[in-house]
């Protein structure tokens, strides 16, 4: 029997991903780039067993070890990519899975990221196919085939771009920069833990209802280039204002799509303004970025970073900041869960 243990980083998107070209392969519409998160992990453990069913067991953050039941399309597509490993390696065995997550989930903090690469990662190692898991662009493909493609953007440290291609081979991660690059900081500001009230999956299906989508992926397309270069010649103001307009271009289309998805709450809006009111009356540099989700993600430097929290903290909406810095990508440890 073969045991191991992957501990991944979640990510935030300066550009997001949103619709996808294949729903079957998880292939994007478009190219996005993120941060890894210090602050926000999962570690998994996965040993393959000769038992008659496979045994997972998910601690969420403040929870206690819950079994995985086939009641949502996370589960289903965990027990897809469980199959498909399986028959990778030519393997009949079963597999026992624990895996701890140290932070709120499905609350627009990305939990499915560092959950679906530490997920794959375990596997592939439990199962021998060691060479998939080394080979990063491999094992990013393997991650976007669970059905999170935003999970294969943490196969890598610091800033890692998700190529969207147009097919399977074409559409993996690569680093743009590592985690030592830039001294960025994402402080979450969590103004509600509940689960969101629609999966991406099923918002991602509907993006084509929206008449701005196209508008989108051609806008994206012309700006991107200036953002990868922002990251890597370090100017933060081109790329703070591109990160804001990015998340705002995403939630115009994901409003207009059919049903209107609309993510923010009241506390979110009030986050956007005091981000606005930091740097027009003080000039502090900060920018806000949402995923599929109420909480917000303020970008700002590090050595701006305790001002932003102290404003931040005077938000009534705000219960708690998360901070995080860039980190490395996913890697195994030795320390197993059992
Ligand atoms: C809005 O299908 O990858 O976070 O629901 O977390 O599995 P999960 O997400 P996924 O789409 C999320 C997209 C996004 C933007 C982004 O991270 O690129």
């Amino acid at each position: 029997m073969s045991k191991a243990t992957v501990k991944a980083p979640s990510n935030i998107a300066f550009i997001k991903y949103w619709g996808r070209a294949d729903q079957r392969l998880f292939i994007p519409l478009n190219n996005s780039v993120s941060m890894t998160l210090s602050s926000c992990t999962t570690v998994t453990t996965a040993e393959t067993i000769k038992g008659s069913s496979d045994d997972i067991q998910i601690k969420f953050y403040g929870k206690n070890y819950q079994k995985l039941k086939a009641d949502s399309k996370k589960a289903i597509n965990t027990f897809n990519l469980i199959q498909r490993v399986r028959k990778i390696a030519k393997s009949n065995l079963h597999v026992r899975i624990r895996s701890v997550n140290n932070f709120p989930a499905d609350a627009g903090i990305a939990s499915s990221a560092s959950g679906f690469a530490a997920l794959t990662g375990a596997l592939l190692l439990a199962y021998g196919l060691h060479d998939k898991f080394d080979d990063k662009s491999e094992y990013s493909r393997q991650i976007r085939m669970s059905g999170s493609a935003s999970a294969a953007r943490s196969a890598y440290g610091g800033f890692v771009e998700l190529l969207a291609g147009d097919n399977n081979q074409s559409s993996f991660t690569r680093q743009v920069a590592d985690e030592h690059h830039w001294d960025l900081v994402d402080l979450i500001a969590i103004i509600d833990i509940q689960k969101k009230h629609t999966p991406s999956s099923e918002g991602h299906e509907a993006a084509r209802s929206s008449p701005f989508l196209n508008s989108r992926i051609d806008d994206v397309k012309k700006r991107y280039p200036k953002i990868i270069k922002a990251i890597i010649n370090r100017d933060f103001c081109s790329l703070g204002a591109e990160i804001e307009r990015d998340s705002l271009s995403m939630h115009a289309v994901m409003l207009t799509q059919s049903p209107s998805l609309m993510y923010w709450e009241p506390g979110s809006i009030s986050i956007m303004k005091d981000v606005i009111a930091l740097r027009d009356k003080y000039g502090i540099q900060a920018f806000s970025t949402f995923d599929a989700g109420a909480n917000a993600h303020v970008i700002c430097q590090k050595k701006d970073a305790k001002k932003v929290q102290s404003h931040l903290l005077n938000n009534k909406y705000i219960k708690s900041l998360i901070y995080n810095e860039p980190t490395s990508g996913a890697h195994i440890i030795h320390e197993h869960l059992f």
